[in-house]
């Protein structure tokens, strides 16, 4: 049997510390401190326990390199357990060993800068509601934050070191002008109003569709939108949660972005509107949108380009942020709400769309709507330019 390392690992001696009864009673700090090394590896979901026989053999194990397992002289249990858990490959691996080494190896077709990849893999969550945690934790409202952290840092610093102030004229009165002064976070969908099918389609012309296109080979093609993109490579692909359209088939959908057409896929499991919920991580206020996009990277394209580099992940977050930007100020201008949230459940958005998190995996999700007429979930809207405010 040939063997070869996983292709991106990182081990972390890490330390426990537990109150210790015991310990306060000798004296002590009261606290019970315990170190142990966990494996971390960006094909494997969870973290492994590893012991100092298999530390020092995964540091012998070549990542690039098949070799025979009978070179290392190791004891067999030492290498059975980094091979039942992934950390450790062989060619000749049965079914359920098999599929995670082929999850490493579309890992390694990615070309991803591995603490990147790391990231990436760890920050995901799965069944989380993050609204449930904020109120049980008291941290829902800005006067909550207030209360429980103190003041934040300053809102709009001066640097002590700079010279005389220069005040700027105030200028600028155009549509955009006050196209960007209407736009704000919606958190009040109408649950019942549906979208036509052309407001609908033309908000995914607008933010997702290629405007034009350059081939530089029959398969090298760069699309051009209306928004900026890391190295022109558009690798941004937008899945879609559509709820109220007209004429569309509630569901999931892939949208392809020359053709500008919908590509249906399977429903996700249960009700789509409580998966939405879950996708959102429990934010009802966002949940009654009629249509939402995952947005989601395909890896592989950015990192062709930029392969192993320490900002490509970096511009692939900024990529979505500019989508999210161009989706919100499309949106005001047909007088829609938008959103946009980082806080999602990936795993159960990657399951309903049969997404691998490190070939294809959601960044953020943005949504788009009409408008309910009530308020029910406060928006940020100083100057009430959404929502009028009562005469005083
Ligand atoms: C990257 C990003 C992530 C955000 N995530 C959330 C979120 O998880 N939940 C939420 O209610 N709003 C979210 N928002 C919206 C912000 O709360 C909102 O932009 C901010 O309160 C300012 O309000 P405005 O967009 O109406 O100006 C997010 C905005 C951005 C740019």
């Amino acid at each position: 049997m040939r063997i070869r390392r996983c292709s991106v690992l990182f081990l972390e001696p890490r330390e426990d510390v537990a109150f210790d009864l015991s310990s306060l009673l000798a004296g002590g700090a009261g606290l019970a401190r315990q170190r142990r090394w966990l494996a971390l590896a960006a094909h494997l979901d969870g973290e492994i326990e590893i012991d100092a026989a298999q530390r020092e053999l995964l540091g012998r194990i070549s990542p690039g390199e098949w070799s025979e397992a009978a070179a290392f002289d190791a004891d067999a249990a030492t290498l059975a357990g980094l091979l039942d858990a992934g950390l450790v490959l062989s060619d000749g691996d049965p079914p359920a060993r098999a599929a995670l080494r082929e999850r490493d190896e579309r890992l390694r077709e990615a070309h991803w800068w591995p603490a990147a990849a790391m990231m990436h893999r760890l920050a995901r969550w799965q069944g989380l509601d993050s609204v449930g945690a904020m109120e049980a934790n008291q941290l829902h409202t800005a006067p909550d934050l207030r209360r429980k952290l103190g003041a934040p840092p300053a809102h709009a610093p001066s640097r002590a070191d700079a010279g005389p102030t220069l005040a700027l004229p105030r200028v600028g009165d155009t549509d955009f002008d006050r196209l960007l002064a209407q736009r704000a976070t919606c958190r009040n969908f109408d649950p019942e109003r549906a979208l036509s099918r052309e407001l609908f389609a033309h908000m995914l012309q607008r933010v997702f569709a290629a405007q034009s296109m350059v081939a530089v080979a029959d398969d090298t093609v760069f699309l051009k939108k209306h928004s900026p993109s890391g190295g022109g490579l558009h690798p941004t692909e937008a899945y879609l949660i559509v709820q109220r359209v007209d004429g569309i088939a509630p569901g999931l959908y892939h949208y392809h972005p020359v053709e500008h057409a919908l590509e249906p896929l399977p429903a996700p499991e249960g009700e789509l509107h409580a998966f939405a919920l879950r996708a959102l991580a429990g934010q009802h206020w966002f949940a009654d949108a009629a249509a939402m996009a995952v947005l989601t990277p395909r890896y592989a394209r950015s990192f062709w380009k930029y392969r192993y580099h320490a900002k490509a992940y970096r511009a692939l977050v900024l990529d979505s942020g500019h989508l999210s930007q161009t989706l919100y100020l499309s949106a005001t201008e047909l007088g829609l709400g938008a959103f946009v949230t980082a806080a999602i459940n990936e795993v159960d958005i990657e399951r309903a769309f049969g997404l691998d998190p490190l070939v294809e995996g959601p960044l953020a999700i943005c949504g788009f709507g009409w408008r309910g007429e009530r308020m029910r979930n406060t928006e940020f809207d100083p100057s009430g330019a959404i929502w009028p405010r009562a005469p005083q």
